[in-house]
């Protein structure tokens, strides 16, 4: 949550700012914001996108060689302009953004009111910048000491990028739970929360961690801990083009992330899964597997439509390989002290990496001796970095903030792992292991398969786009896909929607059905096929329209639904990753039918780094 750019280095850098900015967007949308240093400081900033920051300041002087930038997600203080960032000290002589949350600004700021300072906004980080204004006075010293000093005595989550009028070529950056990535170039760097800023003019990349802090001059980074003391920045080496993170002829980010799905699905199996040789190969996983094989049980821990990922793993964990899975909110599980026991197994999921009450769970499950495993798609995130081991999910960047590819590439990385501990385990068959390896890798042709009746979909946009609440249901390993498919259609649509197992719609939501309510029905032929055509029956019965997921060929909940979206046929287990792929492009064309800007739904954002 809120994008931080900065750049220091001969360039002009307003332009790179503003490009890192617009990049970032994905994190936040509510203002922007950029500080240069242009002889003095200057700073322009505005409620709204980056686009209309960039409008309105046509025609002045952005002429500078240093400067940060901001895309906010509010969390103190509605969106306006005064909250926008960046903020500037009492002084006038520092600007600063921020990303986080200072937990105790309230005490700070007392310090400060009783010192007479007054604030122009309602954020926290005012309160932080002038708190850290008021220590480089008091004690004399130079910026980089104050700010050592200041966040000795926050709590909190942040990364802060700080501007100096004296020094005019210096950015002071400094990181605790929230990401911050510095490029190298030739005599310049670039700073951002994440590599995408930085992508077309270097590959060289440090990711500072936790209470780590940065002094960046064009010629020279130094990092330092909050003790004073060098630290050697670990340079490492980008694997990303920037292709992947542009729209490449797509409306949207999303609509290209869904059309992804054949090539990420193919790129997450790739190099793992042999179905001829009857192998997976998982490094991360192969360490672990004897404390996965013989866990007590496996927590899944995770957050939205990670989550969700996690209960279709539950269903194929308990199945293949007949261990106790329980599937967390992150959020929940971190504060209401869970009974961790030595040799638990923490499954994380995470695409970004940097969701913060997932990874605060996993630290604390860590202190208390669980094996952490990180199922994540960022590669050098914070959640990859703290998790003993795991797998990446390859599915490149995710920009639109709806999760989509992502989903598929945690099913396809989960299922995996299954496989692979059922089978050393012995708790799956040669058989059925084989006819799962092999089925799996036809996934991404199934998937391209079911893209290829999107205008069906498209259609069913329209007839359906003005319906005020939908209902989602599903059994067994559907259920989860059925929350899923509420869950994007809510984000995307700003339409009320809940996803429920379809037997529990008789214990209540049954009483909204009416001609006016869809419910979608994700029932594909499995195990409990026959019952949910019965739940079919029973809207049907009581007037509701009835929208359903099917398997190809299936004439029978064909004739009674009143429009139906179609997959091909697969084991029950790996149904979800093509079910859910009919649910994201219907949620996208009812978004875009209503006009409304899919890629950036309002008061979301993709990285939510606060609690
Ligand atoms: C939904 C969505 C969110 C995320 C959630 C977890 O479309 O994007 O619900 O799934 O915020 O994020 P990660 O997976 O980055 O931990």
């Amino acid at each position: 949550m809120c994008g931080i750019v900065g750049y220091t280095g001969p360039r002009e850098a307003y332009p790179i700012i503003i490009k890192g900015l617009k990049r970032l967007e994905y994190r936040g949308y509510d203002s922007t914001g950029v500080a240069l240093h242009n002889g003095g400081l200057k700073v322009y900033k505005k409620k709204g996108k980056v686009a209309e920051l960039e409008d309105a300041i046509v025609g002045k002087d952005l002429h500078a060689h240093v400067g940060i930038g901001h895309t906010r997600w509010a969390t103190h203080g509605e969106p306006s302009d005064r909250n926008a960032h960046p903020h500037r000290s009492a002084s006038g002589k520092l600007a600063m953004i921020h990303n986080g949350i200072i937990e105790n600004y309230n005490q700070l700021k007392k310090e400060l009111d009783n010192l007479g300072y007054s604030f122009s906004s309602e954020t926290d980080t005012e309160v932080l910048l002038n708190f850290i204004e008021e220590i480089k006075k008091n004690n004399q010293c130079d910026l980089e000491e104050a700010v050592r000093v200041a966040l000795k005595r926050v709590t909190g989550a942040y990364v802060i990028l700080l501007l100096d009028e004296d020094n005019p070529d210096t950015i002071i950056a400094a990181r605790k739970g929230s990401p911050l990535v510095i490029g190298i170039g030739k005599n310049e760097h670039f700073l951002g929360s994440d590599a995408s800023p930085m992508l077309e003019y270097t590959k060289e990349v440090v990711y500072v961690n936790d209470y780590e802090l940065a002094i960046v001059k064009p010629d020279e980074l130094i990092l330092k801990n909050l003790g004073n003391e060098k630290i050697t920045p670990y340079v490492q080496k980008l694997d990303l083009e920037l292709a992947a993170i542009e729209k490449g002829g797509y409306d949207h980010f999303m609509l290209k992330e869904i059309f992804e799905q054949p090539q990420t699905i193919y790129d997450c199996l790739r190099g793992r899964l042999d179905a001829s040789e009857g192998t997976i190969t998982m490094s991360g996983i192969q360490q672990y597997a004897e404390d996965i094989m013989t866990a007590n049980r496996i927590i899944m821990v995770a957050c939205g439509t990670s989550w969700h990922a996690g209960l279709v793993a539950e269903y194929i964990f308990e199945e293949l390989c007949r261990i106790n899975v329980e599937v967390e909110y992150a959020s929940e599980f971190r504060y209401r002290n869970p009974i961790i026991n030595k040799g638990d197994v923490i499954i994380a999921i995470s695409q970004s990496g940097e969701t913060a009450d997932t990874l605060v769970a996993i630290e604390n499950a860590k202190e208390k001796g669980a094996i952490i495993l990180g199922v994540v798609n960022v590669v050098g995130s914070s959640i990859a970095r703290t998790s003993h081991g795991g797998a990446y999910t390859h599915a490149g960047p995710e920009i639109g903030v709806a999760s989509t590819k992502a989903f598929t590439a945690q099913l396809a990385v989960l299922t995996m792992i299954a496989l692979k501990i059922g089978y050393i385990k012995g708790t799956i068959s040669q058989d059925r292991y084989m006819n799962l390896l092999n089925e799996l890798q036809q996934i991404p042709e199934k998937v391209a398969w079911t893209l290829k009746h999107s205008s069906t979909i498209k259609t069913l946009a329209q007839k359906y786009k003005d319906a005020h609440d939908f209902l989602y249901l599903g059994r067994g390993y559907n259920f989860p896909v059925a929350l899923e498919g509420a869950l994007k259609l809510k984000e995307i649509s700003y339409i009320h929607a809940e996803g429920y197992p379809a037997a529990e719609m008789k214990h209540g939501p049954i009483a909204l059905v009416d001609e006016n309510l869809p419910v979608v029905f994700v029932a594909t032929k499995d195990a409990y096929y026959q019952k949910v055509v019965s739940n079919i029956q029973e809207i049907k019965a009581r007037k509701g329209k009835v929208i359903a997921v099917i398997t190809e060929g299936d004439e029978s909940i064909a004739g009674m639904a009143d429009d139906v979206m179609i997959v091909p046929e697969a084991d029950e287990i790996l149904a979800p990753m093509l079910s859910v792929v009919p649910l994201q492009l219907l949620a996208y064309y009812i978004g875009v039918a209503k006009e409304y800007d899919v890629d950036k739904p309002r008061n979301l954002a993709k990285s939510v780094t606060v609690e």
